[in-house]
């Protein structure tokens, strides 16, 4: 087993290993004795492989449990959704000495987490990510939120969780492009804050190396959140090639997977601080090794101009300025804060191969 603890607003333990769904009763008990009911939020495809063994765990240790299922997929984490949950809470009679479990990937703990830290002005609950993004990013860190019609994750709040239980057993049933989307969170995470990682993502057999992959990604994650908790400063590094690759995914209106748009703004923007002279030529050539490993595309057909103009949609923007995160060596990131008018040859010289 290993335990990563966080030191934050509420702290808590991230736990790894084989076979931890299977503790969940016992865990959620220990944690949370004076707990009547467990309102488990999952969605259909997650719900049909895992929720019977939670609940009957859950209830091996005396729990009622209530379950409620969402479909599948981003669409899922709106407004009327998060609303029709919270009635369906309060129908139940879940109070707040209750716990929520979010059982699924990172759309089921983004939902659950904020239906969590609104019902009854917060119910505790307990991550249990069911896939490689939501154990390496979504589940740490204590954001939740659901996308408004302008734009996803526009509506949430910091909430941390009592604690989260990573089973990478349960990665044997995710599909391989799901699982592929997570390979690029690690690889951004190994840019951030661990060149060791990078390394052995090169070189070793993914699978033999599961947990500590998982445990060396959760810890950069929690050593920045730890501080920067509410995302004044350090916190935005994790937004690693996001700005490019939020410019993507505005683009194509979302058709091109999160992962892969990720994957592609690293390379433009390691490219990029590569022509500028800010981090050295063999942190891109790591990191196009690995894209390549993992079969993650590096290129996008875009031009410098139409991802500077969506680009300018970025998060990481105020006023005339905007932060970019850049790498400056392999297995460390900078933010650097320039003049948005310089962000177009910043993407034309990413763009330059
Ligand atoms: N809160 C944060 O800090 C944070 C960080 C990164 C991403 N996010 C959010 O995470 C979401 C993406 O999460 P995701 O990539 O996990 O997507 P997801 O939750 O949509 O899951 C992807 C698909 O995999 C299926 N699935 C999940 N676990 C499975 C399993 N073990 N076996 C078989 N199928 C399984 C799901 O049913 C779904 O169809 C986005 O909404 C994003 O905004 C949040």
């Amino acid at each position: 087993m290993i335990t990563i603890a966080v030191k934050a607003s509420r702290d808590y333990d991230i736990l790894i290993a084989s076979g931890l769904l299977g503790q969940l009763g016992d865990r959620a008990k220990a944690l949370h004795p004076n707990a009547a009911a467990a309102a488990i939020v999952t969605d259909d495809t997650v719900g049909q492989l895992y929720l019977k063994q939670a609940e009957t765990v859950l209830k091996e240790v005396g729990f009622s449990v209530v379950a409620y299922s969402i479909s599948p997929g981003e669409a899922s984490k709106n407004g009327t959704q998060y609303l029709h949950l919270l009635d369906w809470l309060a129908e139940r009679q879940i109070t707040r000495s209750d716990i929520i479990i979010a059982l699924g990937g990172g759309v089921v703990g983004d939902l659950a987490g904020f239906a969590a830290a609104t019902y009854l002005r917060g119910v505790t609950y307990i991550q249990i990510p069911t896939t490689l993004l939501a154990m390496v990013d979504s589940s740490v860190g204590g954001k939740t939120a659901i996308d408004l019609k302008a734009g996803k994750n526009l509506a949430g709040v910091f909430y941390q969780p009592s604690a989260v239980l990573c089973d990478p057993d349960v990665l044997d049933t995710l599909p391989e492009p799901v699982f592929q989307e997570g390979i690029a969170e690690v690889i951004k995470c190994g840019m951030i804050g661990d060149g060791r990682l990078l390394d052995q993502l090169l070189n070793e057999p993914i699978q033999d190396n599961l947990s500590h992959i998982i445990a060396a990604c959760v810890t950069i994650k929690r050593d920045i959140v730890e501080r920067d908790e509410f995302d004044h400063g350090e916190r935005q590094v994790l937004n690693f090639g996001h700005t490019v690759g939020h410019a993507i995914e505005r683009l194509c209106d979302y058709s091109i997977p999160h992962g892969h748009a990720v994957a592609i703004g690293m390379m433009v923007e390691t490219r990029g601080a590569v022509k500028k002279k800010l981090c050295p030529p063999e942190c891109l050539y790591l990191l196009e090794s690995l894209l390549h490993r993992f079969q993650l595309p590096g290129h996008t057909d875009y031009s410098a101009q139409e991802l500077y103009t969506a680009a300018l949609y970025d998060k990481k923007r105020a006023g005339d300025e905007i932060t970019l995160v850049i790498p400056r060596e392999i297995g460390r990131c900078e933010l650097m804060t320039l003049p948005v008018a310089q962000l177009l040859a910043w993407i034309e010289a990413g763009c330059q191969s």
